[in-house]
């Protein structure tokens, strides 16, 4: 069955907007996971970035000790934010790539470039129990890369499939990369998720064509659709559209 990550950082977005450098504040990271757990989210995804720009240290330990799901926490290889991960045990960690200037994360990681540094992370993560996965354009030789590294999955970067969404021509070439990604990944014994940009527009049409989709991890359009039906209406909805997708058989048909 297709899983569904949400991705909570724009709850902390917000909050910070109002309330950086307080120590509390609304809204709750914590409340919304919660809230995304009892409409049926199979997790919850949470970027601590180096810069504190949304997620704080003291929600992901909150989130920790209190979610009854899977915690998925994303973050840059880095030796302070790996320190806290491996205190914190998340079931999953998803290394990402981190800049400073960008608004959220806008490339995969470059695992081909990285690839000695990446698997001594990805090693200290197995040995505590924590499952790995590379964000990664959905390029060949990123893949091959992830399988060197180690790693049990690789996310599949969304963002040019729905950038390029408005363009049926854009749009076809992007599945086609992400279809091929999956496959690859599949081959070479990855499990495979996907996100960023993903929306209730699109999804429909990544569903179609990309098999071996194990997680989705989605944030903006969620948080986005919950400012205006709640936030168990929007991860309703989603897990609606999720519905239906068959994992080994591959894409689902309409
Ligand atoms: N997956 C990863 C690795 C991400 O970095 C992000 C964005 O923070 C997402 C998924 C979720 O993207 P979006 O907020 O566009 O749904």
């Amino acid at each position: 069955m297709l899983k569904l990550g949400v991705n909570i950082d724009h709850v902390a977005t917000l909050r910070e907007a109002r309330y950086r450098g307080r120590g509390k504040g609304e809204p709750d990271p914590l409340a919304a996971a919660l809230e995304c757990e009892r409409a049926g989210a199979h997790g919850v995804t949470a970027h601590l970035r180096e810069d504190r720009r949304h997620i704080q240290d003291r929600d992901v330990w909150q989130l920790r000790e209190r979610i009854a799901t899977r915690l998925n926490l994303e973050m840059a290889d880095t030796p302070e934010i790996v320190d806290i991960a491996l205190r914190l045990k998340p079931d999953s960690v998803c290394l990402v790539p981190e800049r400073r200037q960008e608004v959220t994360t806008e490339g995969g990681l470059d695992a081909a470039g990285q690839l000695e540094s990446l698997k001594r992370t990805c090693a200290r993560f197995q040995e505590a129990g924590i499952l790995v996965s590379l964000f990664i354009n959905p390029d060949p030789e990123q893949i091959q890369a992830a399988a060197r590294i180690g790693a049990e999955f690789v996310e599949l970067h969304t963002g040019a499939f729905a950038e390029g969404f408005a363009s049926t021509q854009l749009r076809d070439q992007e599945l086609e990369r992400l279809a091929r990604a999956a496959e690859t990944a599949h081959g070479q014994g990855l499990r495979v998720n996907a996100g960023h940009g993903l929306n209730y527009q699109n999804l429909p049409h990544l569903l179609e064509r990309v098999p071996y989709l194990e997680e989705l991890n989605i944030g903006h359009t969620i948080i986005s659709r919950a400012v205006l039906v709640g936030i168990s209406q929007a991860v309703r909805e989603m897990l609606a559209l999720m519905k239906g997708y068959a994992l080994q058989e591959g894409p689902q048909r309409r």
